[in-house]
């Protein structure tokens, strides 16, 4: 894993926990202070030109093997990481990303039953730089998998349920306490501004000299 010259923000949690709104927030506030050059905002899986097309196999078509999801979304990484995360962060610039490797971690390991050290060592290898800050937003799974159903269709990660939710809560949970210095936890009960206000103060300290 690589160290960084621009600031690498990524946000994460499950699905209909509400990283969107609040990255749409922190991306706002870096906006007004710092410039819209400054900043760069990107997803995964997906954030790359052609990454629609991994992101619709494996968000509209699904995988059965639990590797051949595993390997999609780390060949999408390896190119979003090549061609816009790297050369954003050595230009200096601040990158908010909604998911990266802990969503890896906590959905493939977690839910899927991939050992996580095997994981942990393909990330070594892929040399996937890692995040400064961590912003993980912690709904209870019920209430997410709630607001998911309202959303309208499911996509194929959704529709595993509630359990797989609960088991990929855990996930975050262990990754959060066993990296407290870089993953921050929110509580996600909290309403929108309160979280957006937790996150912009710990940036607010991440940045500050
Ligand atoms: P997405 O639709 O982008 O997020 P949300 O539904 O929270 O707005 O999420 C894509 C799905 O892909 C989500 O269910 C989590 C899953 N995912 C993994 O299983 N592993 C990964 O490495 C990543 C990046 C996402």
């Amino acid at each position: 894993m690589t160290k960084n010259n621009g600031v690498f923000l990524t946000l994460e949690g499950i699905d209909g926990c509400g990283k969107t709104t609040q990255a749409r927030i922190l991306v706002g506030n870096l906006v007004s202070r710092f410039g819209k050059e400054a900043v760069f905002w990107t997803k995964e899986p997906g954030g790359w030109p052609g990454g629609e097309k991994i992101r619709e196999l494996l968000l509209e078509h699904g995988m059965q093997h639990p590797l051949s999801e595993l390997f999609l979304f780390l060949a999408d990484r390896c190119e979003h990481i090549r061609r816009e995360v790297a050369p954003a962060l050595s230009s200096g610039r601040i990158v908010v990303c909604e998911r990266y490797i802990d969503s890896t971690l906590a959905y493939q390991s977690w839910g899927r039953g991939i050992s996580s050290e095997k994981i942990e060592d393909l990330f070594r290898w892929c040399c996937f730089p890692v995040p400064d800050l961590t912003f993980w937003i912690d709904l209870p799974p019920g209430k997410a998998y709630h607001r998911v159903s309202r959303r309208g269709s499911p996509d194929r990660m959704e529709e595993k349920g509630q359990s797989f939710l609960e088991n990929v809560r855990e996930g975050f949970l262990f990754l959060s306490r066993r990296d407290p210095e870089r993953i921050v936890s929110l509580d996600g009960n909290n309403d929108i501004k309160t979280i957006a206000r937790e996150i912009e103060r710990r940036v607010e300290v991440f940045l500050s000299p």
